[in-house]
């Protein structure tokens, strides 16, 4: 396997990948997040290193272990993968997996929130930075290929197709994760890839088999 690893056709290239949910806290015990097992960025983490990338893994709070072979740095909130994200330049490619979640709490309380008589807590929010916009519009040290992610449940191709120009990045993997559509939290995945040429509908495939497929073709961009 070491062989194997070492004359990957990513062979010494650093790469970074965001994955799994971001936690913003409200109190000491209570959170917002997104839903994310985090299995598809850590397919693509694994997928990327059996290719012989050096892989940088940022992570929030998984159900699913990281892979072998990468780098792994674990980070709670939006704020914190954004940092690590910053810390891991340069790299050569940024694939944005992670379900960042959109806000914060402003005020996040240092102590429980305790029920009381007298009414309901009120919740104020702050907007979170977008980490693969930033990543997409860096002036210095851009990725060359920085990769997004575009969970939908209605217009799918439309949707994320403007996304893909909004934030800047290269390519954008679109899917449908409609409850009836069983993705999220499976392990299937049915994914289009978005680029500058347009839409490539792939069909529905284990999430390994989808990140094998990925970073075969992040190797062809990057050798
Ligand atoms: N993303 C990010 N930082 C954020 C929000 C999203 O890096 N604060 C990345 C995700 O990792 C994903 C892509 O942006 O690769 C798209 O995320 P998505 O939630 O679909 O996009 P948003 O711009 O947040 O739009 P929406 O209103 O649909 O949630
Ligand atoms: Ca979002």
């Amino acid at each position: 396997i070491e062989t194997a690893l070492g004359n990957g056709p990513l062979r010494g290239r650093r790469v970074l990948v965001t994955s799994g949910p971001t936690h913003e806290p409200i109190d000491p015990v209570r959170y917002i997040a997104n839903r994310s097992s985090g299995a598809q960025g850590t397919a693509i983490a694994g997928a990327l290193a059996a290719l012989g990338a050096q892989v940088i893994f940022v992570t929030g709070p998984s159900t699913v272990p990281p892979p072998d072979g990468v780098t792994v740095i674990r980070v709670e909130t939006a704020q914190e993968m954004l940092a690590a994200v910053e810390q891991a330049l340069p790299v050569e490619a940024a694939i944005c997996a992670a379900a960042v979640a959109d806000w914060r709490v402003t005020s996040a309380s240092e102590s429980k929130i305790k029920k009381t008589k007298s009414g309901l807590p009120v919740l104020e929010f702050a907007e979170n930075p977008d980490i693969l916009a930033t990543l997409s519009q860096r002036a210095e040290s851009r990725p060359r290929l920085v990769v997004g992610f575009a969970a939908e449940t209605d217009d799918v191709i439309d949707n994320a197709t403007a996304k893909r120009v909004r934030k800047g990045c290269d390519w954008i993997v679109a899917n449908d994760v409609r409850p009836s559509t069983g993705i999220m939290g499976g392990t299937e995945n049915a994914v289009t890839l978005i680029t500058a040429d347009g839409a490539e509908e792939w069909p529905r495939m284990g999430k390994h088999q989808v990140a094998e497929l990925l970073a075969a073709r992040i190797a062809t961009v990057l050798t």
